[in-house]
């Protein structure tokens, strides 16, 4: 006879197994499917790494502080999302090809919907902000024919590093805006070089992040969301091809058909657009849209 306590009364093998079957009677057959997966990986998770009741502590305390930190200005589970490689794995699950479409990537959590809608090249800067990008381009579907009337949802970071709903000092539509195309698909407007920047690293990503020897830092880009009527919506960034961080950027969102040169132009180059001074940047974009469905984009996760 063994000495007592020398097997457990219950198998962990058996526990994860009822777990698993408490779901079986689910009545939606893709819930059912999501909640037997999900149960069945974390079970074998904290089975592999032989989690202690201390770590699952950590774990919940972890837990709570995300939701504490997170209200309509500040989303951590997106950050989590993102910092995990989530975002890019669902985003790559749900679009495994472009089909000659411009690519997306993760929406984050700088994103506010209502940004006001500005005239064919309009200035995206309400203040001071950064050098001066002149970006211009074309929406086209996958013929390589203009679309018009295509909407193009802009948002970008300034010199500080900052997006408008970080920044206290900023107006609320600081370096946002909306912009049609005109019958040539074409689209135009003032914008500044953007700049690589942390993301927010004073909560519990950050304490990840940090505790594993990991940087916060993304490399410089503009967010678009490009939209029009009989076309897939698409979520994207555009990326300075010379930034830093394009190859270790901590949210794993590069793509390389993303990246752009933004090019420099001299104060008395003869193109620089009106109200520019001193040095400039041109950002040449062209993007492409599938035929499809134009419902908003599924927001993955939005501040607001
Ligand atoms: C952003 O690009 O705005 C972003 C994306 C993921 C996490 C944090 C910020
Ligand atoms: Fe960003």
């Amino acid at each position: 006879m063994s000495g007592a306590g020398a097997e457990p009364t219950v198998a962990p093998e058996e526990i994860t197994a009822k777990a698993v079957a408490r779901f079986d009677a689910t009545p939606d057959p893709r819930l059912r499917e999501i909640m037997r997966s999900l149960v069945s990986h974390l079970h074998a998770f904290v089975a592999e790494v032989e989690l202690t009741e201390e770590e699952w502590a950590r774990g919940i305390e972890i837990l709570t502080a995300t939701g504490d930190i997170t209200d309509e200005k500040r989303q951590e589970f997106i950050l989590w999302s993102d910092t995990l490689g989530i975002s890019m794995e669902v985003d790559a699950i749900n679009h495994p090809t472009s089909g000659g479409a411009t690519e997306s990537t993760v929406l984050g959590p700088f994103y506010v919907p209502g940004s006001p809608l500005r005239p064919y090249g309009a200035d995206l800067a309400e203040q001071e902000a950064g050098t001066p990008a002149w970006v211009h381009g074309r929406v086209l579907d996958l013929d390589g024919d203009p679309i018009a009337g295509a909407e193009l949802d802009v948002w970008q970071n300034g010199d500080n590093e900052l997006y408008a709903v970080q920044d206290p000092d900023a107006p609320d539509d600081h370096l946002r805006g909306r912009f049609m195309t005109d019958e040539q698909g074409r689209f135009a407007f003032r914008a500044v070089r953007p700049v690589p920047y942390p993301i927010p690293d004073d909560g519990p990503v950050g304490q990840m992040l940090n505790a594993t020897g990991r940087h916060p830092w993304r490399p410089a880009h503009v967010h678009v969301v490009a939209r029009a009527s009989g076309f897939e919506s698409v979520t994207t960034h555009i990326f300075d091809a010379t930034s830093r961080y394009l190859d270790d950027d901590t949210v794993f969102a590069v793509k390389p058909s993303l990246m752009r040169d933004f090019v420099a132009r001299a104060a008395d180059d003869p193109e620089r657009p009106e109200g520019v001074e001193g040095p400039w940047v041109s950002l040449e974009l062209d993007l492409v849209l599938a035929p499809g469905d134009d419902g908003v984009p599924v927001d993955r996760g939005r501040t607001h």
